[in-house]
């Protein structure tokens, strides 16, 4: 049988909208209290396990699982990360678009949903900061339907219409949305899920479908099964202490080993090199920022590692990569990125 893989789940939306604080609170990390400016410039990368997801869902959790846990992607909303968003968009099999409720959709959450939209991926809209709606009681990691019985008439009114607001930009978009407790079928109808980022509530119920949306994905979708080869894309390209320069990179499908011969789109001509160490960062760590990486054998996709290799100067972030086995499949991933 061939095994399922992580599915890799991309954070979008419009610059300082939350989805940094997001993964912070999901992995209880302040990744975001250490960035410049408290702005993201690269993609990110964390494995969440299973086992954490149903911790946090623990008080709804309802679905028997069979994947592994999920790969986050966190994508900077700068406007100046355009291709970024994009790579991360392009990596997704879902994603979650996160929107501050209190401001709506803004430049960059319209870029992200076209992104989303001509990926055709399945996506889940967070609208966040509900613990700044005037008057919100809130209750740390509560789900988001406890909450909302909390809350009085004129409080829960003001929510309402800053959804009803979601779901008409969403509209001109082409995609039918509403909250999610109000969804029957779910691949017909965007799901909205109202959280706070910061209390986070509502993250059990933003959890428990997107692990509902990614099994439904696996029955009809074999992109979710390891194929063989190793596929990946080269997020960041770095000088390490002692390492020499290394890459940040995304597996996306197969699994890679120390010793296997990989090819890259370099700058000026394919790079071909061998795989010296691989290092990954802990679960529920930012690959980012991850001090203690542990140095294994294998990597089964998806996964964020980092790479050491020789050769890799000329190597240019955002370029593909894959195992080769001869000279055939070098001529053959020659071609097909030359036409890319
Ligand atoms: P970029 O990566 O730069 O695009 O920003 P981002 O979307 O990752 O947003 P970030 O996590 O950096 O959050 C921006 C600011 O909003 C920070 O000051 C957060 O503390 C704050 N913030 C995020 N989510 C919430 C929330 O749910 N409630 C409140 N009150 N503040 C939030
Ligand atoms: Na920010
Ligand atoms: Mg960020």
């Amino acid at each position: 049988m061939k095994q399922l893989r992580t599915p890799i789940v991309s954070v979008l939306g419009h610059v300082d909208h939350g989805k940094t604080t997001l993964l912070d609170k999901i992995r209880r990390t302040r990744v975001t209290a250490k960035e410049a400016g408290g702005i993201t410039q690269h993609i990110g990368a964390t494995e969440i396990p299973i086992d954490l997801i149903k911790q946090i869902c623990k008080d709804i959790w309802n679905v028997k699982v069979t994947i592994p846990g999920l790969l986050f992607i966190d994508t900077p909303g700068h406007k100046a990360f355009t291709n970024l968003r994009r790579r991360g968009g392009a990596l997704a099999d879902l994603a979650i678009l996160i929107v501050d409720v209190n401001e709506g959709f803004k430049p960059q959450t319209e870029e992200a949903v076209s992104i989303l939209r001509t990926f055709k991926t399945p996506f889940v809209v967070a609208a966040n900061k509900i613990d700044r709606i005037p008057g919100w009681q809130s209750s740390e990691y509560a789900p988001f339907l406890k909450s909302w019985a909390q809350q009085d008439d004129f409080t829960k009114q003001k929510l309402e219409n800053k959804i009803y607001e979601l779901i008409g930009d969403l509209y001109r978009f082409g995609f039918s949305a509403d909250r999610f407790d109000r969804i029957k079928d779910f691949t017909r109808t965007v799901a909205i899920v109202p959280i706070s980022a910061i209390t986070g509530e509502g993250i059990p119920e933003l959890l428990m479908i997107l692990v509902g949306l990614a099994q439904k994905y696996l029955e009809e979708n074999l992109r979710l099964q390891v194929e063989g080869k190793a596929k990946g894309t080269i997020l960041e390209v770095k000088e390490e202490k002692g390492l020499g320069i290394t890459c940040d990179v995304i597996l996306y499908d197969g699994t890679l080993k120390v010793g296997d011969t990989i090819a890259i789109a370099g700058k000026d001509d394919v790079i071909v090199t061998h795989v010296k160490g691989i290092l990954k960062p802990r679960p529920a760590k930012e690959m980012r920022v991850e001090s203690k990486f542990q140095s294994v054998k294998s990597v089964t996709a998806a996964a964020g590692v980092k790479l050491v290799a020789p050769n890799l100067e000329g190597v240019l972030a955002g370029s593909e990569f894959e195992a080769v086995e001869s000279e055939e499949d070098i001529k053959n991933f020659r071609e097909r990125v030359k036409k890319e």
